[in-house]
């Protein structure tokens, strides 16, 4: 029996994620690249260059663009732009000045993250989120930026805040099917906070849409562990959607399936394929996650802002991401408005710790950074040109 072709909406967004400290290389005023260097480090190996995109965005934007995208997640590094408490860096400023330019000669929409993950040194050292003047600090640096957004439609404060109150914001951002520490409270509370205040600051420019991005799964009861699953899941996941309730969007990303037992997640099932992060191969992971959204935000706008895997064998690229986009459609026939489809990542990327996880539709030397679109690139790009997902 054949299934029929899924035709996405003309204005549907399509393209790729990336994080400022996963590709740019030398964000040598970040917590994470201190962290890095520390001595007797929990990390495997430095980020150094990363894929040197600080330098040669101008390169990948322009290879998403012939790819058949038609927009680029990008974030805003802080410690780039406030390097030292007190000092901005008008350099810095000028430097995301003329990525989103780029993004925008380039028939790219911008789509931009003003945190992802790294703090700057300062911001940490005195406590990071913990601080008493966090959310002032996350203020001032929003308005820092504001100016540079006057044309950018779509802003994420802050990218998976429920993994920063998970990890304190300290430590790996490792999302272990088997332990997903649990999120400190009052963190949760500054996050929030700090989510509201930009989004006050962002709606000083009119024509933005902000949001935060929720880092959402599939959460599956074992058998009579519906009470268990949904304890679970409340502080980690539910209460960082519902504070998204009346933002312009909610941005979903989603990867994997988590099974809840009695006390608390199981390994992965044995003989299910896992990805290179050891996490269950599970497409269905992102509708799950976008009809979730949609419930708990009281039915906020989604922009799938990171979805994919990290896989050695691009040809399962190219399957998880067709089979995960088949499901979005399936949401989307039931009525869900989702605005886009942005995959995570454009390129292969520092993923927190190592090299090895490859989530990139792009592959790059490691000696000369000469890009390679992989064919999940070329094919996905196919699919952003037509709008048309084959069967
Ligand atoms: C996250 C981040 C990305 C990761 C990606 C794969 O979701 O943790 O947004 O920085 O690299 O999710 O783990």
């Amino acid at each position: 029996m054949s299934q029929p072709d899924r035709t996405f909406p003309a204005e549907f967004l399509w393209g790729a994620s990336t994080a400022a400290h996963q590709i740019e290389g030398n964000n040598v005023n970040s917590d994470w690249w201190e962290r890095e260097y520390a001595a007797g480090t929990d990390l495997a190996e430095p980020s150094g260059d990363a894929a040197d995109s600080f330098h040669r965005y101008p390169e990948d934007i322009a290879l998403l663009a012939d790819l058949g995208f038609n927009a680029y997640r990008f974030s805003i590094e802080w410690a780039r732009i406030e390097p030292e408490d007190g000092y901005t860096s008008r350099a810095s400023l000028q430097h995301y000045r003329r990525m989103i330019d780029t993004c925008h000669e380039s028939g790219l929409t911008p789509i931009v993250t003003l945190y992802h993950f790294t703090n700057p040194r300062w911001f940490a050292r005195g406590g990071g989120w913990r601080r008493a003047d966090a959310v002032d600090r996350f203020a001032r640096y929003t308005e820092l930026v504001l100016p540079l957004l006057d044309d950018v439609e779509w802003v994420c404060t802050i990218n998976e805040p429920n993994m920063v109150a998970m990890t304190r914001g300290e430590e790996g951002t490792e999302m272990a099917a088997a332990a997903l520490p649990s999120p400190d409270a009052h963190l949760t509370q500054q996050l929030i906070a700090a989510h509201r205040r930009s989004r006050d600051i962002l709606s000083q420019t009119p024509g933005v849409k902000s949001g935060w991005s929720v880092a959402g799964q599939a959460f599956h009861a074992a058998p009579g562990c519906d009470e268990e699953m949904r304890a679970y899941r409340y502080p980690r996941e539910d209460i960082f959607l519902e504070a998204a309730a009346g933002d312009d969007y909610i941005g979903v990303q989603a990867y994997l399936r988590t099974f809840i037992g009695k006390d608390g997640p199981l390994p992965v099932p044995a003989g299910a394929e896992t990805t290179l992060t050891g996490w269950e191969y599970f497409p269905p992971a992102l509708e799950i996650a976008a009809r979730h959204a949609w419930d708990l935000t009281g039915h906020a706008p989604i922009l799938v802002t990171e979805n994919g895997l990290a896989t050695s064998d691009d040809s399962r690229r190219i399957d998880y991401t067709h089979d995960a986009l088949a499901g979005l459609a399936s949401a989307m026939d039931d009525g869900i408005d989702v605005r886009g489809y942005l995959h995570w990542s454009a390129l292969d990327n520092y993923e927190w710790g190592s090299y090895d996880p490859t989530f990139g539709l792009i592959g790059w030397d490691k000696t000369t950074f000469e890009r390679t679109p992989k064919p999940s690139a070329h094919w996905l790009g196919s699919v952003a040109r037509t709008g048309v997902l084959h069967h």
